[in-house]
């Protein structure tokens, strides 16, 4: 076997790696990226959690299910009847794969164009040599690599709770909720987090009864308290039973479904049966294989790889980005860090702004978020205004039919420099870009107050809220 040499090679093919690889080769890098998923046929399917079990697949899922709900509960309020409304399930999942599948080959596609090397298989550690490390892959065909720089991209996975392994039959982590064969009667979900309360959403549209256990006391207490509370009141309209401050106890898993011994908020015992389980209670490093011991790459005491600002480990030469390391784990954080890694190891200045990564819970309202809450800022002891405007006086939202929720825009009372957005209501994903671009420019809320907003739309929203936070909306 002859060893092929490389001035970057990237571990993993996810959000994260994928990127790292495309931008490092647009610098001139002779670049490979291994990556080691496989397809349902056992070929290549690069793009990782996001691609695969995650972001994109979640996704899919959410938009058929609000168009099966749209249908069944909010056409006829439009004066479109459908009639009786059928689920062909087994449909909606195979489109579900097959925009998976799109992705996969658009990922294949785009090394090719950048002329990437693509190795599918595992990649390990084997040594270091002078000004470099040997790396082994092992799949579709073994081969001996060598690298200037690495960059691990390696990912995470699900945390499973102590005692109830995934079986992803009837214990399920985002990879089995993503493709369970026929809808349950009863589904139960252990955290209230993005994943619990999106593939909640999802299964609750499609006809299931669900309960989602939470441990802590308040619901989504990373989101400003007020967006959390509307959205909370939203969900808990729509049939979604979110019970907090419980503690987990026994899990048991057998023919006729799953039982959960629990104590309630008041300590009182209790016991959910369902007949699917969704654990999402975070996620974990992933370097399962990666054999850092070889070249002593330190890992934290979660599995994380130690990075410093700037991504480097404690070896020189030696990247690591996304959810292998610390941070949030979401795909545009793993994408800026390739980005930056990338024109790092080429000499120049790659940045990431931490503060100003935007948040979004893809349920409906969405909920979407970037900078800090008014939690936050009080606990700081920072002096700050806040507006808000509900898109029940928003024309487009009207327009649309769907008017829960608002925009609330943050600023320093002094400076009036924007310090968060924090939006639930109709497409706070696309919205939420202006906050981010404006804060990145460090707007004030004026700046906001006097952009020209286009008439009717959603983002006249922003534009008073920023209004509001001079006391001065104009349409509330
Ligand atoms: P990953 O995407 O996990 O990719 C790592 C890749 O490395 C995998 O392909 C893995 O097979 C490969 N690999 C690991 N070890 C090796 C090895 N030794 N050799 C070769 N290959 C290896 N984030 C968002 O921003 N928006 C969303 O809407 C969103 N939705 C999500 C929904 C769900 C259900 C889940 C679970 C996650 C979601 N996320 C979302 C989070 C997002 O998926 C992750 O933050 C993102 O995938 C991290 O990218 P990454 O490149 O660090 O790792
Ligand atoms: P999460 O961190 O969002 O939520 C986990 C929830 O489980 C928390 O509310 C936590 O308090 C609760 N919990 C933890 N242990 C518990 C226990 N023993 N009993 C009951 N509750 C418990 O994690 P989640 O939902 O698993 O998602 C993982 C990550 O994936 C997210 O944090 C996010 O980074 C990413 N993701 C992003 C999405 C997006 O951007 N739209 C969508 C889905 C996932």
């Amino acid at each position: 076997m002859s060893i092929k040499q490389f001035d970057v090679i990237v571990i993993g093919g996810g959000p994260g790696g994928q990127i790292a690889a495309i931008r490092a080769a647009q610098l001139g890098f002779n670049t490979a990226c291994v990556d080691e998923w496989k397809n349902g046929q056992g070929g290549p399917a690069p793009g990782g959690t996001c691609t695969n079990v995650g972001c994109i697949p979640s996704k899919a899922l959410l938009q058929s299910s609000e168009h099966y709900e749209h249908a069944g509960k909010h056409f006829a309020a439009h004066g479109i009847n459908v009639g009786e409304l059928s689920l062909d399930l087994a449909k909606m999942l195979g489109r579900k794969n097959a925009v998976v599948k799109q992705n996969n080959d658009g990922i294949l596609y785009l090394f090719k164009k950048n002329k990437i090397s693509f190795f599918h298989g595992r990649a390990s550690f084997v040594r270091a040599l002078e000004g470099g490390y040997e790396l082994k892959v092992s799949g579709t065909a073994d081969e001996q690599l060598v690298g200037k720089h690495v960059i691990v991209a390696t990912g995470s996975n699900a945390r499973a709770l102590p005692g109830a392994a995934f079986d992803e039959e009837q214990i399920l982590s985002n990879d089995g909720a993503l493709r369970i064969p026929a809808v349950p009667k009863k589904l139960g979900l252990i955290g209230a987090g993005v994943i619990g309360l999106e593939m909640g959403s999802v299964w609750r549209r499609l006809g299931a009864e669900v309960t989602v256990l939470e441990a802590l006391p308040a619901f989504l207490g990373a989101v400003d308290a007020q967006i959390a509370k509307e959205a909370q009141k939203a969900f808990a309209k729509q049939g979604l039973k979110v019970e907090l401050g419980v503690k987990i106890g026994a899990v048991a898993s057998g023919k006729k479904g799953v039982s959960i011994a629990y104590s309630d908020a008041k300590g009182q015992a209790q016991t959910l049966e369902v007949d699917k389980l969704i654990v999402s209670i975070g996620r974990v490093p992933n370097t399962t294989g990666l054999n850092p011991e070889a070249v002593g790459l330190k890992l934290d005491e979660r599995g994380a790889v130690v990075v410093d600002d700037d991504c480097k480990t404690n070896l020189p030469g030696v990247w690591a980005i996304g959810d292998v390391v610390r941070g949030p784990m979401l795909a545009h954080k793993a994408e800026e860090e390739g980005v930056a890694v990338a024109e790092r190891i080429a000499g120049q200045h790659g940045h990431v702004n931490f503060n100003t990564i935007p948040w979004v819970i893809y349920t409906s309202p969405e909920i979407a978020w970037v900078g800090q809450t008014e939690q936050q800022l009080a606990a700081a002891g920072r002096a700050y205004k806040a507006g808000s405007f509900p898109f029940m006086a928003n024309g487009r939202a009207r327009a649309m039919g769907d008017t829960t929720g608002m925009v609330k825009v943050v600023a320093d009372a002094k400076t009036d420099e924007i310090l968060g957005v924090h939006i639930v209501g109709p497409l706070a994903s696309e919205l939420i870009a202006e906050a981010v671009v404006a804060m990145e420019f460090k707007a004030s809320s004026e700046d906001i107050a006097r952009i020209c907003h286009a008439h009717p739309s959603l983002s006249e929203a922003t534009k008073e809220a920023a209004l509001a936070v001079d006391k001065r909306a104009l349409n509330f």
